[in-house]
């Protein structure tokens, strides 16, 4: 039985014989991905309010170089003040923040979904393309995507880091010049930022392949098998962890930018 061949030049754009709200999720991710990346850009280049008590912006985490601008700075920052001859616009976070925006920016899933809403390639599954070529990922500019497992590696390196700035935002001025312990909602904050990326980080499909690929049965490495399970675990709802954990790094930031400076102390000491 012979089948008609069908390609794609033969369409309109964005022709379809669906029949249901095709466009709603494009449009759902391109208003949610636009909103994160306005917002980003205006925090990395402010370059200032990230550090409120012992609460430090995740957008801004780790501090490389510390400004005269925010108070505190320079006791996070891990080789002092920010060099003289650096540019005006490069602020703490511009330092950092390639590092997990390259890791988002190559993830599986987000690729799927910003391809379609964002330069509609394609639209949505059976709806054609406003274009008649297609390169795809096995040239340039798409193959440097193939990147994704290095900045994995990385990922879970700021892991460890947000980690600890948890633990650094569970110690409050006493008043007296020394720290007390304590916690606030600032820090439940930052420690519910930390679990959320870390769903997302280790439900990744680079990981699961590192985990569990290569070998032939996994059932005879029972610790590989172990964690081949738990990262597919996550993986099953990488896209749920991808979106709660974006919109809570937005959320802790917009705390300790906007949120708690206003309200002042926000948290309990026991001590
Ligand atoms: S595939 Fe999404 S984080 Fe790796």
């Amino acid at each position: 039985m012979t089948h008609p061949e069908l390609t794609l030049t033969e369409s309109r754009p964005f022709q379809t014989q669906r029949r249901d709200t095709w466009w709603l999720q494009p449009l759902a991710v391109f208003v949610g991905l636009g909103l994160f990346v306005l917002y980003g850009l205006f925090r990395v280049f402010e370059g200032n309010h990230f550090i409120h008590g012992p609460y430090l912006s995740p957008l801004y985490s780790p501090v490389l170089f510390g400004t005269e601008e925010v108070m505190h700075s320079v006791e996070h920052s891990w080789f002092g003040m920010m060099p003289s001859w650096m540019p005006g616009f490069i602020t703490p976070a511009v330092l950092i923040m390639w590092m997990p925006l390259g890791f988002r920016f190559t993830c599986y899933y987000y690729r799927g979904a910003y391809y379609k809403a964002f330069w509609a390639d394609p639209p949505s599954c059976t709806v054609s393309e406003p274009r008649n070529n297609y390169r795809g990922e096995h040239s340039f500019p798409l193959i440097i995507q193939n990147i994704h497992r290095y900045f994995l590696y990385i990922a879970i390196i700021f892991l460890g880091i947000l980690a600890y700035d948890v633990w650094k935002a569970l110690w409050f001025d006493d008043g007296n010049g020394g720290t007390t312990f304590g916690i606030g909602v600032g820090t439940i904050i930052l420690a519910g930022n930390v679990v959320l990326l870390g769903g997302y980080t280790l439900g990744c499909h680079s990981l699961r392949h590192l985990v569990g690929g290569v070998v032939d049965l996994l059932s005879k490495v029972p610790i590989r098998r172990q964690a081949y399970n738990c990262v597919s675990c996550l993986n099953r709802r990488h896209m749920l962890w991808a979106w709660m954990s974006l919109c809570w790094v937005g959320f802790s930031d917009v705390y300790v930018r906007f949120i708690v400076p206003s309200i002042g102390q926000d948290w309990i000491t026991f001590f």
